[in-house]
């Protein structure tokens, strides 16, 4: 499956309860909203403060979300100007999670060693430190904040040239929890397990609603990827929707200004009629819940950042 655009009228022919898990915002338990007005031009339904719904991106509208590097130019420009969207090539995420990784394992160049613009991935098994053990790497939280299409957690592609990256050479946080587990394990139980444990603890962030759906495709892709290089065949739909379960919770809609649902203060339509008050209307933004999966319950994301 190496093509970097993902089509979310495929993702619906697999199941339309897969395309509407994958446009959920947990917070609102509405859909995510588009957030930036680069849509506008198809309609009224496509206003930042809209909620993108399945028939908005599939059937006759079905190019409507492409990846950054398959955008126009024109629209690039004023994506940077509005919301200062430039995205980082691959081998700049590379040795910055390298650094991340020597961080943990105490030692440089425990996945790949970098070269000009680029690494060369180490083909040994990883060895863990004295002290620590695969399962623990798997379990350490990583997240990407304002993580546009996320080429810090998954990197099927890069995301400025769009070349596609096969899944031995790839190099973001989760990609390196899942390469751990196909070394670690020998039985589909075993991989599952731990597959979802790599899901669990990985995070990202994103204000504008297109990117917050392709990091939730390529997060989502990237399992099924790895199900076939590991075993050579697709996991179940039942799979995927669990792994599309805890990647709506996981890669979440935020203002990291205020910490909140974008446009969640905005009233419904219905109630903003009135003449006289439309202004007292609105209501508070409402702060985002994450979910913390070893303790099986959810939380506001502000309760960590103040020290909760
Ligand atoms: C410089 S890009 C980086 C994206 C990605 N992390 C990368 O390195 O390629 C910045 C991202 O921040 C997002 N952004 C801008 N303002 C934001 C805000 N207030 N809250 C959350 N994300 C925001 C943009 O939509 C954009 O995707």
């Amino acid at each position: 499956m190496n093509t970097i655009d993902i089509n979310e009228q495929n993702i619906d022919e697999r199941s339309p309860a897969l395309l509407k898990l994958l446009l959920k915002d947990k917070t609102t338990e509405l859909n995510i909203r588009w957030a930036t007005d680069n849509y506008k031009q198809y309609g009224c339904d496509y206003a930042a403060e809209c909620q993108i719904k399945p028939e908005l991106i599939i059937g006759s509208h079905m190019k409507v979300i492409q990846p950054r590097v398959s955008k126009d130019l024109v629209e690039q420009s004023k994506r940077t100007r509005d919301k200062a969207e430039v995205f980082t090539p691959s081998w700049i995420c590379n040795e910055q999670n390298n650094l991340v990784d020597e961080a943990w394992f105490g030692r440089k160049d425990v996945f790949n060693y970098i070269t000009d613009n680029g690494w060369i991935t180490n083909e040994e098994i990883i060895v863990f430190p004295e002290g620590k053990t695969w399962k623990l790497y798997v379990d350490a939280r990583r997240l990407e904040v304002s993580c546009g299409e996320a080429p810090y957690l998954v990197s099927r592609y890069d995301t400025v040239s769009g070349k596609f990256i096969s899944v031995k050479e790839r190099i973001g946080l989760l990609d390196r929890k899942l390469r751990v587990v196909n070394e670690n394990t020998d039985n589909k139980d075993d991989w599952y397990k731990w597959t979802i444990r790599a899901y669990q603890s990985t995070y990202g962030y994103e204000f504008q609603g297109d990117n917050i759906l392709l990091a939730r495709e390529n997060l989502l892709y990237t399992f099924i990827d790895n199900m076939l290089y590991k075993f050579g065949h697709e996991p179940t739909l039942e799979q995927i929707k669990n792994i599309a379960i805890i990647v709506s919770w996981n890669i979440w809609q935020m203002d990291g200004l205020t910490l909140s649902a974008p446009y969640s203060e905005e009233k419904p339509a219905f109630i903003q009629i009135s003449l006289f008050d439309i202004e007292e209307e609105k209501g508070s933004p409402i702060p985002c819940k994450i979910f913390n999966w070893r303790a099986n319950y959810s939380l506001e994301f502000r309760s960590m950042v103040n020290g909760g």
